[in-house]
């Protein structure tokens, strides 16, 4: 294709991997970022080359970033504030990083006439569902956090904008995405846990939940099939949920992570956050997602599992986070 692309949140977890397949592709990229949870490391290896640049600026404030569009033809909009936790205890920075950046960003995009606009949703703006796996048209829509709440509200602008200033638009509602370089979540957090305690886990939640988990080579994989499904579609805009084709509780994580580990027997000691069971305000305790509508119109197909998954993103984590 060899366009000009932009990719917000280009040195986090997500965005950083797809900068990676986007270069090898022959595209040029311009990194946005604030580096409040993202890092240069994740894109060293393009610092330097014609076709890469890279922006620190905070998109929840307009700035100079903004002229630095000029001539993107799309826009990969993966900034935001991803920890549902925190989004409980400090709303605010929610609705900075995830609401007010991404009117910025739609905005920046529509003064430079970008074409296609790709938003990093969530499988969180479903709330509660009581269909799973859950389709793209579930109703009604009622995230129980202020995450779930900021990236619907993002969806909304993102559709908007696409009806009445004509760019295309692309949800996608991610499950939990893991592997390299992710830096939150549940792997993450059990590994650092049993590196202080071999013997004992504290497991947030009853140990009931249930969730959907996709590796980051099959998260990135959908995102270029959507790219290039947008490109000969007619629709001005489309969700997607982007997903495996299973769930896993949360207590066969521990099991997977503690053999990766080489760990004995180890206590699970669960610690709920409410009367129901939940690891935290706004914890989703079933969730999985319906993606045979990303596997119809793309034939793109997860090569994962969640477990295959869970187990792959331990072993990356692992060789990072020395033991
Ligand atoms: N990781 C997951 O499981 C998951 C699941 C569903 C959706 N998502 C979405 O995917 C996207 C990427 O998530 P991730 O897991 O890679 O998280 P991440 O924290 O690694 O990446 C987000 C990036 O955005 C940057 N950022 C945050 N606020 C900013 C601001 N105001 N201005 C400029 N840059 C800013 C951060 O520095 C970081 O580099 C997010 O939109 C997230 O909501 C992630």
């Amino acid at each position: 294709m060899n366009s000009r692309i932009l990719v917000t949140g280009g040195a986090g977890f997500i965005g950083s991997h797809l900068v990676d397949r986007l270069i090898e592709r022959g595209e040029e990229v311009l990194v946005i970022d604030d580096l409040s949870s993202g890092k240069t490391e994740n894109l060293e290896r393009w610092f330097g080359e014609k076709k890469f640049k890279f922006i620190k600026a905070d998109l929840s404030e307009p700035g100079k970033w903004i002229d630095e569009l000029k001539g993107i033809e799309a826009v990969f909009h993966f900034a935001a504030n991803p920890e549902v936790r925190v989004s409980t205890t400090n709303p605010e920075v929610h609705y900075r990083a995830n609401v007010q950046a991404t009117f910025n960003v739609l905005e920046a995009s529509r003064a430079n006439g970008a074409e296609i606009f790709i938003y990093a949703s969530s499988s969180t703006v479903y709330g509660e569902a009581r269909v799973i796996p859950t389709p793209e048209d579930y109703e009604p829509k009622e995230p129980i956090s202020i995450y779930g709440a900021s990236k619907l509200m993002g969806e909304v602008l993102v559709s908007t904008y696409s009806r009445i200033y004509g760019v295309k638009s692309a949800m996608l509602r991610f499950a939990n995405v893991v592997g390299k370089r992710s830096n939150h979540g549940v792997i993450f957090d059990f590994i650092a846990k049993l590196k202080r305690d071999p013997e004992r886990l504290e497991i947030l939640g009853d140990g009931k939940q249930r969730k959907s988990y996709i590796y980051i080579d099959d998260a990135i994989e959908a995102t270029l099939k959507v790219m290039e499904h947008m490109e000969s579609s007619q629709e001005m805009s489309e969700a997607f949920n982007v997903g495996s084709l299973d769930a896993i509780g949360v207590d066969d994580i521990a099991y997977i992570i503690e053999e990766e580990m080489g760990l004995g027997k180890v206590e699970h000691v669960f610690k709920s956050a409410t009367h129901d069971g939940r690891g935290w305000i706004g914890d989703v305790k079933v969730m999985q997602l319906d993606v045979s509508k990303i596997m119809g119109k793309t034939n793109w197909k997860p090569k994962m599992n969640s477990r295959e998954a869970v187990r792959k993103a331990t072993k990356d984590l692992l060789e990072r986070m020395e033991l």
